[in-house]
């Protein structure tokens, strides 16, 4: 009986390979004129014949299931295409490697869609922008089951219809009236609590940074910071839902059509969209209900309700969805920098001393405050380094283009997905030179091709190649800006950071009372980075170990004299890697599982630089490492810890709720996915 059902819906399968086949060889013909975009082929090798196949599958030695896989596998593999040269870790790499090889714009077939990458700005604005009557639509994303482009629920997967239209003015409003209000100086209050946890568990800083940013985001949307947990394990689960490493179903689509009872992943994503509109519509409630005590804070539901018919919402539920969609997408994603700062401190401590320097002159003895930004330019310069050296969205968000079109005497088939390659587009030579190295200075010295004036406003994240092009590009912008220039100021305010000692032999010695992070990752060394050049070649080779040679960096540096320099010699120490340990902690971190960390991946962190540890999903983000943390200034520090008891006293800081019951409902028909 089970034979049977496996053989039919093996039978099933092969007749979808086989239509598709004929979709796509229907759909090749080129206009007159013009040329197909290059790329990798992605075909079956030669070297399978038919006998090949024949012989695998009567091979005695496998199970049936595993003849039938050998034959789907060759028999699919030029619907699958490239996907199996993409690694799962660090794909973004492997496309931008492809860049070097075919050009800033190319195509690859992945699972039988035309995907076509660019990496370069001017044809990103060229065709994302310049032609966004055809450029702004949104592929479609299979693994989600009861969400669609039409459905009015998520305004950054939604198809370009009315519903997009009437959530983006929405948007708008709520975003350009929440920094009118400098974002009611939420990020201000998290600081405190976040430098608390930071001192009191320095170990867990990863949990601290996200949290930082999902209390803020959470206050944003609804007034109260209780939900933060909450809130980033639903943007935990709708990233998995959405990233083409994450939920089976964007893997290989069509177990999307085959019942529930057959793919788990499909029941997991019910029960995830079931939680998901539950936990917005507790949210709406809780506002309706603060409104009617007149006791909610100001946020962008109190917005949405106070002028309900004034949106041209279809239903309440609607509103709901874009004020939690818009949470979500603040949850994780602003602190993924955050983590970045704390890796490039480590890697390049050159500028640590100059960031504080310029906070203790502009800031003294009070913590960042808003105002601030237009005389904090070296850090908005770190921020905006920290953006482009390890993008948060390394591989950008696709658009989807939805008629023929043409660039350069290339044609660009109607269907094709648009990947802005951002990791690329951060990384064009002419306008990063030494694009791999860490540099804030880019962005502060008139010599560098990307500096610009007036500096009480440049530099400035906003605006940036990173938040996408045209008509979607991101919403959040302002706030990402805000909550960085808060965040990392407020770290750079009250610590230094730098490598572990037992991580490297420039150590500098301690005068103030340390608090060490445990080992997180294992126990690899971490070398400082004077110069860190990547290409394919050295990444596979292990890193490149350059001759420090003067450049503008030293140059600079030279001018800037600082109490408590680090040492005179500023020559790497290079040392062995060791490979990084799975542990508990990275349970805690976006994807991984531990012993899954590096499964079908080629990433080995014996050869490859471990600033590019990153989680697998859409957002990257670094993996957790150990670092040293100090407090700076004992004074400082009495005085974050009396403010943060005032704000206790007050009930400004309550803790998080646990919305499904014990366990987070994790056997529930609500609550917690596995992740
Ligand atoms: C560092 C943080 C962030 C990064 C790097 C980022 C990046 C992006 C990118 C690349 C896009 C796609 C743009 C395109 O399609 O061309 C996007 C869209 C979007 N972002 Fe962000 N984002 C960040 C933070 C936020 C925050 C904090 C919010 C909201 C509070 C937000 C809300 C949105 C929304 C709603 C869209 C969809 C716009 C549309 O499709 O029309 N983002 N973001
Ligand atoms: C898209 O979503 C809407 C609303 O949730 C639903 O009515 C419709 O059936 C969905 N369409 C598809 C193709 O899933
Ligand atoms: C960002 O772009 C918008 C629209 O093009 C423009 O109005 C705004 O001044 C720009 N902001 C900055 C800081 O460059």
């Amino acid at each position: 009986m089970a034979v049977l059902s496996f053989l039919s819906v093996l039978l099933v399968l092969c007749a979808l390979v086989l239509w598709k086949r004929l979709i796509t060889s229907r759909g090749r013909k080129l206009p007159r004129g013009l040329k197909k975009l290059p790329g990798p082929k992605g075909m079956v090798s030669p070297i399978i014949t038919r006998a090949t196949i024949r012989r695998l599958s009567q091979s005695p030695s496998q199970s049936w299931a595993q003849k039938s896989l050998i034959i789907l596998y060759f028999t699919g593999y030029p619907i699958i295409g490239s996907v199996p040269d993409v690694p799962e870790k660090n794909g973004f790499i492997k496309f931008s490697d492809w860049a070097k090889e075919y050009g800033p714009i190319y195509q690859v077939n992945l699972a039988g869609h035309n995907h076509v990458w660019i990496s370069s700005d001017e044809i990103s604005r060229d065709l994302l922008a310049k032609k966004g009557a055809i450029y702004s639509d949104r592929p479609h994303i299979p693994a989600l089951i009861d969400d669609n482009r039409t459905a009015a629920q998520y305004l950054p997967l939604s198809s370009k219809n009315d519903g997009w239209t009437r959530q983006r003015r929405f948007a708008n409003v709520i975003m350009r009236e929440s920094e009118k209000a400098l974002f009611y100086r939420y990020p201000e209050l998290e600081a405190k609590r976040m430098l608390v946890e930071l001192m009191d568990e320095p170990s867990k800083y990863n949990h601290a940074l996200e949290s930082f940013i999902s209390r803020v985001t959470c206050r944003l949307a609804w007034g109260h910071s209780e939900a933060n947990e909450e809130l980033k394990q639903r943007a935990r689960e709708l990233l998995i839902g959405v990233s083409p490493t994450g939920a089976l179903g964007n893997k290989i689509p069509f177990l999307m059509s085959l019942p529930d009872w057959l793919v788990p992943a499909k029941a997991w994503e019910r029960r995830r969209a079931r939680t998901e509109r539950r936990f917005f519509e507790l949210m709406q409630q809780q506002v309706e209900s603060d409104m009617r005590e007149k006791k909610a804070p100001q946020s962008w539901m109190r917005m949405f309700l106070e002028a309900r018919s004034k949106w041209g919402f279809q239903y309440e539920l609607e509103g709901a969805y874009a004020v939690g969609m818009h949470g979500i997408a603040g949850a994780l994603t602003i602190a993924a920098p955050m983590q970045t700062f704390c890796l490039a401190m480590c890697h390049y401590p050159q500028y640590m001393p100059m960031l504080h320097e310029e906070i203790d002159r502009v800031c003294g003895d009070r913590l960042p405050r808003s105002e601030d930004r237009p005389n904090l330019p070296f850090l908005r310069a770190v921020i905006r380094e920290c953006l482009r050296w390890r993008p948060p969205v390394p591989t950008g968000i696709p658009h989807y283009l939805i008629q023929d079109d043409e660039y350069n005497g290339y044609h660009i088939p109607a269907g094709s997905v648009m990947h802005p390659l951002e990791w690329a587009i951060a990384r064009e030579p002419e306008l990063f030179p030494d694009p791999e190295a860490f540099n804030p200075l880019r962005w502060i010295d008139p010599s560098y091709p990307t500096y610009r004036e007036p500096l009480t406003q440049y530099p400035t994240i906003i605006n940036s190649t990173q938040f996408g092009y045209g008509r979607r590009t991101c919403q959040g912008q302002a706030v990402s800006d805000e909550d960085l220039l808060i965040g990392i100021g407020s770290i750079a305010w009250l610590f230094t950071l730098c490598q572990h000692p037992e991580d490297t032999a420039t150590s500098q010695p301690p005068d103030t009372p340390t608090v060490e992070p445990e080992a997180t990752n294992g126990q690899h060394g971490i070398r400082i980075h004077e110069k860190a050049s990547i290409s394919s070649e050295e990444l596979n080779a292990g890193l490149n170990e350059m001759e420090p040679a003067p450049t503008m960096e030293d140059i600079i540096l030279t001018k800037y004299v600082y109490p408590g320099q680090y040492p005179d010699d500023p020559k790497p120490q290079i040392e062995e890697h060791k490979p990084v340990q799975p542990t508990l902690e990275r349970v805690t971190s976006l994807s991984e599982k531990p012993g899954e960390t590096f499964k079908g991946s080629k990433f080995d962190p014996k050869t490859i630089d471990p600033t590019l540890d990153f989680t697998t999903l859409l957002i990257a983000k670094p993996m957790p490492f150990r670092f040293q943390l100090t407090v700076r200034d004992q004074k400082r520090a009495q005085k974050v810890r009396e403010l943060f008891n005032e704000g206790v006293e007050n009930g400004a800081y309550t803790p998080s709720r646990e919305f499904w019951g014990e366990n987070h409902g994790t056997d529930k028909p609500l609550g917690w996915g596995k992740v």
